[in-house]
């Protein structure tokens, strides 16, 4: 998880030093601004070089005066907005704001970049079931916007493949022997980068795990070995390079849509984004809205910020927001005290000729002359004696592996890396450099404590391999992050949780620095490993049901996930406790079931309209994602509640007032079948439903209920209360969770 980092805060630095910075070189103050314009009738031309040529005429005349640098036209939208990206100075700015037509300018910001056994943990296997009946994604694109790819890797070989559809428009930008029927597109961003290669991995282990091939001996240090696969090994990729070791710029990121969508591909997976407090200043939202109207179904990362609320990244409702969760597999290396204590960790690197002997054990953050020495940052070990002693540290600050190769350096011998606080039993299974285990935060404490209670404490750790059957799976990691959404609290995110913990997939580098670097995979974590499971998930559905709409799959996964974890109880988070609606959304996903709903929830892209209207945004702000005129007091708007969404998080506003929503079904299951509903009410509340019986005679029909949520006369002890809805027929169980929130306290 390269990408577990206090991202948003080191982004807000960044900006500032950038801004200072060209502040300080008057002459050359020119920078990156994403300009968002409107027709003044209306409506867009048609030719592209009218839409380029129109966009031109915003330039001021260059003034070649002074040294300033002349404007210069960066990218030019066709799809994703309405408008352009331009290197402009402020004077050119504060001219182009006079100008008609001129909307908004939002200067150039970075976006965070938030497989062997996951699959089968998915329920997917060989030759039978879902995989086999889905035909693995067959005739599928998948587009994965990233950081490029390592195109030489067997999981992208094209053995078997068939050519990509006749629709298919995008273009290969590797020399042409790169691509093949697999990796059937590759484009990168030339205003700021050179070619399509992933200098980082985090690109090609996100394009494998959704559509990687079947790679038979895949393994990481020889631990969790077996065979990798996508997702959806047969669905095509097209990969598009918006994001470098700098991270994204968002100007790349709206161009690689763009192309995108363009292109004709039929799932967009994100595993980036940005926390922004409203629907119209989060430009994946904007662009996604338009990838949304042309049938593209877009699965994004919900962001590493958990456990804190209000963290949730990616959350319009036409965007499957995608939390991360462990899968029933460990790869455990034990430390064992002086004491005999034992603490089960996990480390995906375990040398074999690490001696069982004890070692000595020291927390450089005992002593206090170097706060940055408890983290073992780099270079902040020189006032600890760690030669050939076991290094306890503790999490966060720098990367994890960082650490280990400053215990290296320093001459320790092995680091016990400890939790953080809020991560407390998340656990991670890292490429370390050295011999270590990642513990969770209170046996963390216990190390500690046991340092503190003697003059010479010592410590060894074991290592255990690769163990499968932890009956605790999924269970919510510490770092996924967490509803409600701030933009849009009417709409219950996440939507899902999918495998996003030690996740083996392709890895551009050689770890082992062995011979065959081409086929080398990588253990990481995050909500950008769980975004391109749900991607490939998503491409199954569309190769069986090429007719359902991006809301019908995203109602299809919602309504059949999981509540329960392996041991059939209910899925916890990382503080090993029942975890929430905002941690969960609708559950753990669960492909085969997904692939029969019974009955879907579905929404079309003019739906959209009311709910952004009820938002109460300008007629502009609503503009920006449809791009065209629009005027939000002619058409009636919608609660954000009322939006048909296959989840329910509603406000309570007084007790005394009782709240109504409709809701309409298709029935995508038999033709004759009836439906009973089954309520869990959340604490004071009384949820009724009507009809409490639907009866449907035939296939994609539509029926509607009505659901009215009472508050009851004793207050609840807690603001936000959870329950659930089901329609239940002889076959199908369709679940909505719901959340409610107490605002009268
Ligand atoms: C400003 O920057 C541009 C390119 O970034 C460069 O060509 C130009 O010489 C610079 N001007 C000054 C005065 O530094
Ligand atoms: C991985 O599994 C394969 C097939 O079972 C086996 O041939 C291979 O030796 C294993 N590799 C490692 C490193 O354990
Ligand atoms: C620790 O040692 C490194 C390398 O020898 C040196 O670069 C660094 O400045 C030292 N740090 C402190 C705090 O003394
Ligand atoms: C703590 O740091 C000081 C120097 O800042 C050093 O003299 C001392 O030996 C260190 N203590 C331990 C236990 O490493
Ligand atoms: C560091 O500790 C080791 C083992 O306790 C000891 O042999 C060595 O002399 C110490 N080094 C220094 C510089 O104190
Ligand atoms: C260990 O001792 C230090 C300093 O005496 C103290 O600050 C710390 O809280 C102790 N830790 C535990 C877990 O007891
Ligand atoms: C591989 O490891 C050896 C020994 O540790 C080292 O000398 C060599 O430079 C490494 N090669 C690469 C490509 O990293
Ligand atoms: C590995 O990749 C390199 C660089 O792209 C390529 O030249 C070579 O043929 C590949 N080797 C194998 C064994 O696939
Ligand atoms: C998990 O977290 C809880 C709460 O902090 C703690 O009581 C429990 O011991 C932890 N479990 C493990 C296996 O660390
Ligand atoms: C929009 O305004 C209406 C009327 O003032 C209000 O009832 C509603 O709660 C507002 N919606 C949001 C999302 O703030
Ligand atoms: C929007 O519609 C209202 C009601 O029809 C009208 O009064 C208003 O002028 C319209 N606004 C614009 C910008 O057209
Ligand atoms: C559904 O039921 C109706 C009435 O019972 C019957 O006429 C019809 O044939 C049934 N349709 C199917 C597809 O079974």
């Amino acid at each position: 998880m390269a990408q577990y980092r206090p991202m948003l805060i080191i982004i807000g630095l960044i900006c500032v030093l950038f801004t200072f910075t060209t502040n300080a070189t008057e002459q050359n103050n020119s920078q990156i601004y994403i300009i968002h314009c409107e027709f003044p009738d209306g409506d867009r031309p048609i030719r592209y070089q009218d839409l380029e040529s129109w966009y031109l005429s915003f330039l001021p005349a260059t003034t070649l005066d002074s040294g300033r640098e002349a404007p210069r036209l960066i990218y030019s939208y066709r799809n994703v907005l309405t408008g352009f990206a331009a290197k402009l100075s402020p004077e050119d700015l504060k001219e182009m704001e006079k100008m008609e037509g001129f909307v908004s300018a939002r200067p150039e910001v970075l976006l965070d970049l938030h497989t062997t056994h996951s699959v089968n943990f998915l329920g997917l296997n060989q030759n039978m079931g879902f995989w086999k009946n889905s035909n693995y994604g067959k005739g599928v694109i998948i587009g994965v916007i990233d950081t490029g790819i390592f195109p030489d890797h067997p999981s992208f070989s094209d053995d078997g493949m068939p050519p990509p559809p006749a629709k298919w428009k995008g273009k290969c930008e590797f020399d042409v022997t790169k691509c093949n029927n697999k990796l059937i597109g590759v484009r990168y961003f030339k205003s700021s980068q050179i070619d399509p290669w992933d200098e980082l991995g985090h690109g090609t282990h996100t394009a494998s795990t959704a559509a990687g091939r079947l790679v038979p001996g895949a393994n990481i240090f020889g631990n969790a070995n077996g065979t990798a696969a996508g997702v959806a090994p047969l669905a095509h990729l097209a990969i598009y390079k918006a994001c470098s070791s700098f991270g994204c710029t968002l100007s790349n990121f709206l161009a690689a849509m763009d192309m995108a969508i363009e292109d004709g591909v039929d799932v967009l997976s994100i595993s980036a984004g940005r926390l922004e407090l409203n629907l119209y200043e989060d430009y994946i939202a904007i662009g996604a809205y338009s990838a949304m109207e042309k049938g593209i179904f877009v699965s994004c990362s919900a962001g590493n910020s958990g456990p804190t609320s209000f963290t949730v990244s990616n959350g319009a409702p036409w965007i499957l927001t995608v939390g991360a969760s462990t899968i029933d597999r460990k790869i455990k290396a034990t430390a064992v005290l002086g004491n005999n204590q034992e603490f089960d960790g996990q480390s995906a690197f375990q040398p074999s000729e690490f001696p069982p002997t004890q070692l000595p054990l020291v927390y450089p953050g005992s002593n206090a002359s170097d706060i940055l020495a408890e983290y073992c940052y780099p270079s902040s070990l020189n006032n600890t004696n760690v030669t050939g002693k076991i290094v306890l540290c503790q999490f966060g600050i720098t990367d994890r592996i960082v650490k280990g190769r400053a215990v290296k350096a320093a001459g320790g011998a092995a680091m016990i890396l400890m939790n953080s606080r809020s991560l407390d039993n998340t656990t991670l299974a890292d490429a370390h450099v050295l011999p270590v285990t990642h513990v969770s935060y209170v046996d963390g404490l216990k190390i500690q404590e046991y340092i503190n209670s003697t003059t010479t404490p010592t410590a060894t750790i074991v290592f255990k391999g690769t163990i499968i059957g932890d009956d605790h799976a999924p269970v919510v990691a510490g770092f996924s992050s967490r509803g409600p959404s701030y933009a849009s609290r009417g709409i219950l995110k996440p939507d899902i949780i999918g495998p996003g913990v030690n996740i083996l997939a392709a890895w551009h580098t050689s770890l082992e620095n062995k011979t065959n670097t081409n086929s080398t995979f990588n253990m990481i974590s995050g909500t950008s490993m769980s975004c391109p499971h749900l991607s490939g998930v998503a491409a199954l559905l569309k190769s069986v049901h090429p007719d359902w709409s991006p809301a019908a799959i995203k109602s299809a996964i919602m309504t059949t996930a999981d509540v329960l974890n392996l041991g059939s109880n209910l899925i916890e988070d990382e503080t090993d406790l029942p975890a929430d609606v905002f941690a969960t959304g609708a559950g753990h996903v669960n492909p085969s079931k997904a692939n029969d709903p019974g009955l879907i929830y579905d929404i079309e892209p003019s739906n959209y309209l009311p709910y952004l209207c009820g938002l109460n945004y300008t007629n502009r702000q609503v503009m920006m994602f449809l791009q065209r005129k629009v005027n939000c007091s002619e058409i009636t708007s919608i609660l954000e509640s009322q939006l048909n969404y296959p989840s329910f998080s509603i406000q309570i506003r007084s007790n005394s007032e009782a709240l109504v929503y409709s809701r309409t079904v298709t029935n995508v299951g038999q033709a004759n079948s009836t439906y009973r509903v089954e309520i869990d009410s959340p604490q004071g509340l009384d949820v009724k439903v009507e009809p409490a019986t639907l009866v449907f005679s035939e296939v994609k029909q539509k029926l509607s209920y009505q659901v009215t949520f009472t508050p009851l006369a004793t207050r609840p002890s807690t603001i936000y209360n959870q329950g659930s809805l089901r329609w239940i027929s002889e076959k199908h169980i369709v679940r909505s969770p719901i959340v409610v929130r107490f605002s009268f306290f």
